[in-house]
């Protein structure tokens, strides 16, 4: 589903909520009035209090839906067509000073792929990745960009972010095509509505530079994303989409993550572990150490 699709479809879907809320709403009225009535009458009183709490039951699902609406769905459109391995560096290696990050460090991103990399704290993870993004450069090795290969890079500090410029024209430059329309669409279902997205990007807490850098991403029609803790800072409902997006991103996804939850909806082959650069198939025993670590 393409992007315009896509938005048409949420607008209807958003219309069509919009006019369940009011019948159910009507008719809750209608139930509280007659109870009301009826509720006067000693024969009725067992009639008007069953009304009562139909008309609860209505306006508590509602609620629900209400709760459930204040996040919409996100969804990674298809990615940029590239190549069998659009990623692939060998022999990387990183100190900072005499200190050595890690050494020797190969990897092969194949198109689609679901990698993992865990490691304790100070193991390397945001410099590799700041590496993998060419943000860093490593003192040895080097990469080898694939055909076709669009990254798309999620900063743990986001520094990927502009903080001078707003919110809106951060999702601007994130994505040339988009118009200003569909740009203040999206920011949309990441919750930025009205005068939050003239913002400046500098302004923002933690929760809400996480939500702008994360709808960077979805427009950017990127085939390789580097993910750096991404789910920190966010609100559960947040969350929850944004990891149900990643599980049917067709993408290939690189997550360094401590939510054990994020690691396991992404469903991933392969896990590199650092500072040893050692690469395994994943199993569960990976997640149980990263629910230690
Ligand atoms: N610019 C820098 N200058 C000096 N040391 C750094 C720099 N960036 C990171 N480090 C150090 O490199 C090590 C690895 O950091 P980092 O890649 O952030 O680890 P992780 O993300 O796995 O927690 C840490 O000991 C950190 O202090
Ligand atoms: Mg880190």
């Amino acid at each position: 589903m393409g992007w315009k699709q896509y938005l048409k479809q949420r607008e209807a879907d958003e219309e069509r909520r919009k006019k369940e809320r009011t019948n159910a709403e009507r008719k809750a009225t209608a139930l509280q009035l007659q109870a009301a009535k009826f509720g006067a009458k000693a024969t009725k009183a067992a009639a008007a209090q069953q009304m009562v709490r139909r008309a609860q039951k209505l306006l508590g699902s509602l609620e629900e839906v209400r709760a459930q609406d204040r996040v919409a769905k996100i969804k990674f459109p298809d990615p940029a067509p590239c190549g069998k391995t659009p990623l692939m560096a060998s022999n990387l290696s990183k100190s900072y000073g005499s200190l050595e990050i890690f050494t020797a460090v190969d990897l092969a991103i194949d198109r689609g792929s679901k990698v993992v990399v865990i490691g304790l704290n100070g193991a390397g993870k945001t410099t590799l990745l700041k590496i993998l993004a060419g943000v860093d450069q490593p003192d040895t090795g080097k990469l080898e960009p694939g055909h076709g290969l669009k990254i798309g890079y999620f900063a743990q500090e986001h520094e990927t972010l502009d903080h001078q410029k707003s919110v809106l024209q951060n999702m601007m430059f994130a994505a040339p095509n988009l118009n200003e329309t569909d740009a203040r669409k999206v920011l949309g279902s990441f919750l930025f509505t009205g005068d939050d997205v003239d913002k400046p990007a500098g302004v923002l807490s933690g929760g809400e530079k996480t939500r702008l850098a994360l709808a960077a991403l979805v427009v950017s029609s990127a085939n390789v994303l580097l993910l750096d803790e991404p789910t920190n800072n966010l609100d559960p409902a947040s969350r929850e989409e944004i990891l149900k997006a990643l599980a049917s991103f067709q993408g290939a996804v690189v997550l360094v993550s401590h939510d054990v939850g994020a690691v396991e909806a992404l469903n991933p082959e392969r896990v590199l572990i650092l500072p040893d650069g050692v690469e395994d198939l994943w199993n569960q025993s990976y997640a149980d150490l990263i629910a230690l670590s």
